[in-house]
């Protein structure tokens, strides 16, 4: 293993006392984001004002940073722009890939999908009305639901519950086989694991950057399209900074070239300062040693908690190929149990209805914590500490 994990540790600020097993939901801090915002907002904004566009290399921050992103994906620079919210990034995917496979009608998803995207496919399908349609079939017939009919495939890699992969090679394969388009959400993959888009040869991939990238609540979205289309590709939401040349101010959109296309407005410039710093950490971070290490902390969690909490029922798949980096289990009384959980130090978070997930992020967790994390959960359930009214209480963020 050539990844220092104890550097890259060292890089976050984790408030003492606390195991953070929810970097799948939102990334802690990078210890350099704050410094790195700061000098963002004094010595650039603050003293450039305007000018910072150019000389502090604003206007160019979305594309350096997609390569960044690109490398941990398996896509080759220039193929990855920063911008706008993932639920965004998937409704331009769908509705550029729709476009590209006229004849055909339906845009293939499944039932584990998050709904954002689910909700965003079904907003589109009612603007363009003429027979479009959302089919959505479950996790494990989709490979099957692919036919002649399906223009795009949409499909999350990693499921947000149960952390269930999808795989993407044999997706991307038969879609292809029968004509149609793919778009691969990696809001669960980007970071957690190592993805080879261009190696599948997946046509657009989409992914949001404050879960296992760590760039903050709020931070930017990526969107990646194949080579082979960028230059085809109608961007859907044509914005400006997505034109040819957007300080002509021409009144007719001309899509710019390649992946700039996909940009829309003003990118937003402090996310991405947080985001630069945050990818510092990955510099030296070997994907292979991610997914081992990632495997082994999993592994180590479902082993103890089995033995220790009989009453938790495991959600997520044993097998390593077919898991991401997240750890699921279920129990009627999930949410008030990680509500004691979290009490006693040990973040994770609940998704209806009975869900408790906990992120294994390699970058800051260690085998010490995951125990440690065990044994908090095992005396909880042993001594039912989580049946307390205040633990029943539901608050707005889950
Ligand atoms: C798989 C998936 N898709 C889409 C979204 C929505 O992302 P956003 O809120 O950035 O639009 C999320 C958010 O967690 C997600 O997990």
């Amino acid at each position: 293993m050539t990844t220092d994990f104890k550097a890259t540790k060292a890089q976050f600020a984790i408030p003492d006392g606390i195991i953070y097993l929810d970097g799948n939901s939102l990334g802690p801090l990078p210890r350099a984001a704050a410094a790195r915002v700061a000098r963002t907002v004094e010595a650039e904004w603050g003293a450039m004002l305007i000018t910072g566009w150019n000389k502090a290399g604003w206007m160019d921050q979305p594309a350096r940073i997609g390569d960044r992103i690109g490398r941990l994906i398996g896509a080759a620079p220039g193929t990855v722009v920063m911008g706008d919210t993932l639920s965004i990034k998937v409704y331009q995917a769908l509705a550029s890939a729709i476009e590209m496979n006229p004849g055909r009608k339906v845009i293939l998803s499944d039932t584990g999908n998050f709904p954002s995207d689910l909700y965003m496919a079904d907003g589109l399908v009612r603007t363009l009305g003429h027979g479009y349609a959302l089919k959505t079939v479950a996790p494990e017939e989709v490979l099957d639901a692919i036919d002649e009919t399906v223009a795009v495939t949409l499909i999350t890699e990693v499921d947000y519950r149960t952390g269930r992969r999808h795989d993407m090679a044999a997706i991307t394969a038969r879609a292809h086989e029968k004509g149609a388009l793919t778009i691969w959400d990696l809001a669960h993959s980007a970071g957690a694991l190592p993805v080879d888009l261009a190696g599948v040869g997946a046509d657009f991939a989409v992914g949001c950057t404050y879960k296992y990238l760590n760039s903050g609540p709020g931070g930017p979205a990526f969107i990646y399209v194949a080579p082979k289309h960028a230059d085809a590709a109608r961007p859907a939401l044509s914005g400006w900074l997505g034109h040819e040349s957007p300080f002509a101010f021409d009144l007719d959109y001309r899509p710019g070239r390649g992946i700039e296309r996909m940009r829309v407005g003003t990118p937003p410039v402090l996310q991405l300062a947080a985001l630069e710093a945050a990818m510092d950490v990955w510099d030296g971070v070997n994907m292979d040693d991610l997914r081992a290490r990632s495997l082994s902390l999993t592994d180590r969690f479902i082993a103890g908690v089995e033995a220790g909490c009989p009453d938790l029922r495991l959600a997520t798949p044993r097998d390593h190929e077919r898991r991401g980096s997240q750890v699921s289990f279920r129990h009627p009384d999930g949410y008030a149990i990680m509500q004691a959980l979290i009490a006693q130090g040990v973040i994770g978070d609940f998704r209806a209805p009975d869900i408790l997930r906990f992120g294994f992020t390699p970058l800051f967790i260690d085998e010490d914590e995951v125990d440690r994390a065990v044994d908090i959960l095992s005396r909880i359930m042993a001594t039912r500490g989580w049946d307390r009214p205040e633990f029943r209480t539901r608050a707005k963020v889950t």
